[in-house]
This record gives structure tokens, sequence and C-alpha cells, in this order.
């Protein structure tokens, strides 16, 4: 277990790069075993979840190749099928690797999938859409088995705009013969992304970004190369790191609109937002003020950045109401927040945060990939060390957030 050491209370100041998505680069890199051909992928963040995704790659029979920030996924010798369990647990967005065989091969076993433990996060949705498709599900002792001899579009609502879902029925329907409709689909940023890379390879998809996609079934796909979009969770988290320790900070290479339901917060917690074509420069006032915030699917507030804000906000003067309305069980890290002096009461979903003059620094403990980052950017302003454990959460889903944040004034040490 690796752990963070954090001496708080240092202003940041600087300019930094936003790294490519997490959660573009999971399905994107599934949906590679759909060509059977080449695909170059540029802007893949190098962190634990992007590396274990194409180790299953291999495993299945992908070759890869790893040069200068570039990743070559050969699909054409994939033999196999099932998703190895011990890899499948390790994280949740394995889940869309099946779409991708199921898309290819019309068959896929595999388990329920692992990942941060913020919710029951079923995938019925998920099995539900494959057996709109025409694709028989059977369950046998843990293993979720899915074949069929020839993959229908058809119509499939969801209950829910899951992404997840929603990526593994765009993949599955790719060859699908005629037309797929999802409606009630996710509109997350993420999807646009994986919409656009499988067009690039010649798939019919149209409608991300909206809640009605189309999926018109192709024949073939050809080699593909293709930028990822840049992670807006790592930029809310940064422009969170600045705010918290009253900082100012310039973020390069990103997409604004991705992330303005978060730059609209911290604008009402007083920050100066200057926005340009791909950058934004945030100046924080010396102590926030108290906004509400409730979880919502894009282009509302989200869910991934509530734990990041809701530390932001346990220094912010007033109290604010936090709703969580996507995961029952991501307010773990407020526990963690107050060891280190946090004012907070949970009721139900709900987090009622009121703002303290100052942190102190205490040995915490990561619960999950974004409570992880809460405590970072609390440790960044906290007075004295702050020693937090069980980093490897972090790492799944932040590049080098510890080398980021000390490039700009922090002073973060990694302890192995
Ligand atoms: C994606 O998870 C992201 N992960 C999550 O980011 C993110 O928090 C989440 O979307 C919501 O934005 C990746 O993209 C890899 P969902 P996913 O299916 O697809 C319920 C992070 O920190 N649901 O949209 O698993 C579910 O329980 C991670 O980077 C069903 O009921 O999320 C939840 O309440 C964590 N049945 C809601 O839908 C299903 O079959 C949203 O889940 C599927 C989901």
């Amino acid at each position: 277990m690796s752990s963070y050491i954090i001496e708080g209370g240092k202003k940041l100041e600087g300019t930094l790069d936003v790294s490519g998505s997490k959660n573009a680069s999971l399905p994107i890199i599934a949906g590679t075993i759909l060509s059977g051909k080449e695909s170059k992928l540029y802007n893949v963040p190098n962190i634990h979840d992007t590396k274990i995704t194409l180790q299953i790659l291999e495993i299945l029979g992908c070759k890869i190749h790893r040069k200068n920030g570039k990743i070559v996924v050969d699909s054409m010798g994939i033999r196999k099928y099932e998703i190895p369990e011990n890899l499948m647990s390790k994280m949740r967005s394995s889940v869309v690797l099946a779409g991708a065989l199921i898309g290819r091969f019309k068959k896929a076993i595999f388990t329920y999938p692992g990942g941060c433990d913020i919710g029951v996060r079923p995938i019925d949705l998920h099995l539900k859409g494959f057996r709109k498709l025409g694709i028989n599900v059977t369950e046998e002792s843990g293993l979720i088995i899915c074949s069929t001899d020839k993959i229908i579009g058809s119509e499939i609502h969801l209950d829910f705009p899951s992404v997840g879902a929603t990526e593994n029925i765009i993949l599955a329907s790719v060859f699908a013969e005629g037309k797929t409709v999802i409606t009630n689909a996710s509109m997350e940023p993420e999807i646009v992304d994986l919409q656009n890379f499988l067009n690039r390879m010649g798939a019919k998809v149209s409608g991300a970004g909206t809640n009605e996609i189309k999926i018109k079934g192709v024949k073939n796909l050809k080699d593909v190369s293709y930028n990822i979009m840049p992670d807006r969770i790592e930029a809310g988290t940064l422009l969170c790191a600045a705010a918290i320790t009253g900082g100012k900070i310039k973020l390069n290479k990103l997409e604004i609109e991705h992330i303005n339901p978060v730059l609209n917060k911290l604008e009402e917690c007083g920050c100066k937002i200057e926005k340009e074509k791909t950058s934004v420069i945030l100046e924080a006032p010396k102590r926030l003020k108290a906004v509400d915030i409730k979880t919502m699917p894009y282009p509302g507030f989200p869910t991934d950045m509530q734990s990041v804000f809701s530390a932001v906000l346990c220094r912010a003067r007033g109290t604010s109401i936090i709703t969580e309305n996507i995961f029952e069980n991501r307010y773990k890290c407020l526990n963690e927040l107050k060891k280190m002096g946090a004012n907070i009461k949970i009721e139900g979903k709900t987090a009622i945060i009121k703002g303290v003059k100052k942190l102190n620094k205490a040995n915490v403990y990561s619960p999950d990939l974004r409570g992880g980052a809460a405590l970072v950017i609390s440790a960044l302003s906290a007075k004295g060390k702050t020693k937090i454990e069980n980093i490897e959460h972090i790492l799944r889903g932040y590049e080098n957030l510890d080398k980021k944040l000390n490039k700009i004034g922090a002073n973060i040490k990694y302890e192995k």
C-alpha cells in the first residue's frame, strides 16, 4: 500500500496541461477489438486502468506497441472471448470489453466487474441491451455467457442514462443487421468521443451527445488513428486544487464546454474564470463562498467531481448542501475529511458541509479514486503534513497527479 505525504498550506500557481481522458480511453481501447485491424491511439493517459485494459487485450490475443505516448493495438489475432476474472475484478470499465467482443465475435464470457466501491453498480441495463440485440445471456456459477448467431439492430430504451450501458450497446451493435436506436442514452462527452473513434474506423453511429443514439450496422471497419479527448475530471480536480489554496492556475489542452458545469460552480464560489479556446485561467479569492451541489448526468454537475468539490467546500465561508444522485456510496471520503477537522453531516444522499477556517494534518485513508483525490485537495490546504494511505486508487485514474501539483508549488512525496 503506497501513500502520499503532503505538506499543506502552499498557494498553487502555474500552468499545467490536461492529460487524455481516462473514461474516454477505456471504451475506445475496448473498441479497438472490433476492427480486427490496427488502431493508433494518442493521448491515452498512462494510468493503472488503461494499463490493465491493455493487459486484458494482450491476453485475448492483441499485439500492443507503445511508443512516445502513442499506443498501437493490432486486434487481428484475438482468439479468446473470455475476460480473465482476476483482471475483470480490478476495474468496473472492463465490462465494456464484453460489448466489443460480442460486436466482433458474437460471443463473450465474463464475470461481474470490480472497481471503486461507490455504490451497488449493477449491470442489468447492459445485459438488457444485449438481450434486445438478440444475444443469449445466461449466468453459470458467476460467469456471464453471451452468445448469438446474429446480432439484430433494435430499439433499446434505457431506464437510466447509464454511461457504461450506452457504450456497451454501441460497441455490440456496430456490425448488427439493420439499425439500433438507444433512447434515454447517456449524453456524456466520452460517448461522443467513442462515436467519433468508431466512425473514424468506418462505423455509422450518430446522435452521441444527445439522448438518442442511432447505430447503422456496417460490414467491416478499417485501420484508424485517433486522439483521445482531454480528461474533464482531471481538469476539474486541478482547478479545485488551485481554488482551495487561494491560488492561480492556467490549464491548457482542455475542452471548455465539457467543464462548464464545474467552472460555473467555481465562479459561484468567488473564483475569477477566464476562458480561452482550449485553456482556462482560474484565480481564487482568499476564501471561497459556500455553494450547493446536486450531481446529475451530463450536462449536470458530474458525480466524479462531487468528492473533490466537497473537499473544497469544507474550507468555504458558509454552509453547502451536497446531493449525490448517482452513486449512493460516494461520501466515504467525507468521513476521512472529518479527521482533518471538516464539519460535515451526512443524511442519506445529502451532505451538509459547514465551512471551517482551517483543516489540520491527519493520517487518512483513500477509499476510492475521486475520494482519494478529494483527500489530496484537502491536504493541500491543511496545516502540517498529511499522510494519505492506499493511494493505489488515485494512481488508477490520475496521470502523475503528484508531479503535476508539485510543478505548481505543492509539496507531495510519494512513499511506497
Ligand atoms: C461511468 O461509470 C464512469 N466510469 C464513472 O466514473 C462515472 O462516475 C459514471 O459513469 C457516472 O458518470 C467510466 O466511464 C469508466 P453508469 P458507469 O452506468 O458507466 C446505475 C470515475 O471515478 N446503473 O452511468 O459504471 C448505477 O448503479 C468513475 O472515473 C444501473 O442501475 O456509470 C448508477 O447509479 C467512477 N444499472 C447509475 O446507473 C446498470 O446496468 C450510473 O451508472 C448500469 C448503471
